[in-house]
């Protein structure tokens, strides 16, 4: 690592993983290179076993008995569109947070399915009290994202889930950004499906992330979005009705699951509740830090994620004077999420944005926002 390489983009994904991480990946394929549930020969099991301790770890993770209620994609961008293009039909009404990611609003668009956006405060916060005078006869589900990647903010998630139980609507949360910043309960938070990336908070490697189901939700109803091969029912044409393999067809990504398993352990240890009061300081400090200084806006919510924009200065220029002069890497634009930036009213130039993880610093901290006083300074006198 260059020595002032301060990396503030872990809402894109986190960087750096625990050493433990890449050392599970390296493992899993040199010790359970088989291919889980296809075979009887030691290495078919041993990757097996790893792939049903991942699912015990990531079930009781989120708060879930049952492990077999957990499906793995190869990110939340897949595990959204799998639930969406499972439980609606044509006619179908939702509706959504005023924070989604394109991950929602893109499948949500190319099924055309009608939505409306719940009521909020400037800083996205959802007026819970709203609600239910956006109900609709024909809604079905109430779409959240838990954690904005946009400001941080997050969403009351269990009394938006009592509220869509009382009517009988089904709640998916986008956890992609509080998974592993936030305890999350799927059953107390009443949630019906969470949805969480691999490669954020929870520090395993790209291409894994899942649907965790709500025990109260029948999953014979949800068409799956592939299917195919399973090891299970091999005689039959036709896709198993039962968990998991009716949501994972194909050979598995054990070796990156294996990475998932580390990083979840990783957690553990480092206790969820430390990991997320650390965030949050260094995003409070980043807040006060910058507060004052009359030509930067900040747009703030109480995650781990922060955006800023500076008067005078574009983004690109900013972003790019970040990592040149001070080695700060940061997300600019619209960070995938147009419907957040809108709410905020940052659309259409966006913001830039800083996310921290763990290994992010107090010193780091600092050095960032000296250095956006400095770039505002100098935007002010015109450099
Ligand atoms: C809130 C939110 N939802 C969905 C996604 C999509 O994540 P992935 O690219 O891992 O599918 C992101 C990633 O930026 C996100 O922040």
């Amino acid at each position: 690592m260059t020595p002032n390489m301060i990396y503030l983009d872990n809402a894109a994904t986190s960087w750096p993983k625990p050493e433990c991480v890449s050392e599970a990946i390296s493992q899993a394929m040199i010790h359970c290179g088989g291919n889980p549930g296809r075979g009887g020969h030691k290495l078919a099991l041993a990757a097996g076993e790893l792939l049903y301790e991942v699912r015990d770890r990531t079930a009781a993770f989120f708060g879930s008995e049952d492990p077999f209620r957990v499906s793995y994609t190869q990110n939340i961008t897949m595990a959204i569109n799998m639930i969406l293009r499972g439980v609606l039909h044509p006619g179908d009404h939702v509706l959504v947070s005023p924070m989604e990611h394109n991950a929602v609003m893109r499948p949500l668009n190319a099924m055309a399915i009608n939505y409306d956006i719940l009521d909020s405060e400037a800083d996205g916060k959802i007026k819970t009290s709203e609600i239910e005078n956006k109900i609709r006869g024909n809604t079905k589900l109430i779409i959240i994202c838990h954690e904005s990647n946009v400001n941080g903010i997050v969403q009351p998630l269990r009394e938006i889930g009592q509220i869509a139980h009382k009517h009988n609507l089904l709640l998916l949360a986008d956890c992609a950004q509080s998974a592993g910043h936030i305890p999350l309960h799927i059953e107390k938070d009443n949630i019906d499906f969470l949805c969480f990336t691999g490669h954020k908070g929870l520090f395993g490697p790209t291409g894994t992330g899942g649907v965790l189901f709500g025990s109260q939700v029948d999953v014979e109803q949800i068409q799956p979005l592939i299917c195919g091969g399973t090891g299970s029912l091999s005689e039959s044409f036709k896709q198993p009705a039962f968990l998991p393999d009716r949501f994972e067809s194909g050979t598995q990504n054990i070796s990156g699951l294996a990475g998932l398993n580390a990083g979840l352990q990783w957690i553990e240890n480092q206790g969820l509740e430390n990991i997320s009061q650390h965030g949050s300081k260094l995003i409070n400090d980043l807040c006060q830090g910058l507060q004052d200084h009359p030509k930067i806006q900040i747009y703030s919510g109480e995650g781990q994620v922060l955006s800023i924009t500076i008067d005078g200065l574009d983004n690109g220029t900013a972003a790019s004077e970040l990592e040149d002069r001070w080695g700060i890497m940061t997300r600019i634009g619209l960070h995938c999420a147009p419907l957040a930036h809108r709410t905020l009213g940052t659309f259409p130039s966006g913001t830039i944005r800083f996310a921290v993880s763990p290994f992010t610093t107090e010193e780091d901290i600092q050095i960032c926002i000296d250095a956006c006083k400095t770039l505002a300074e100098e935007s002010c006198a015109g450099k």
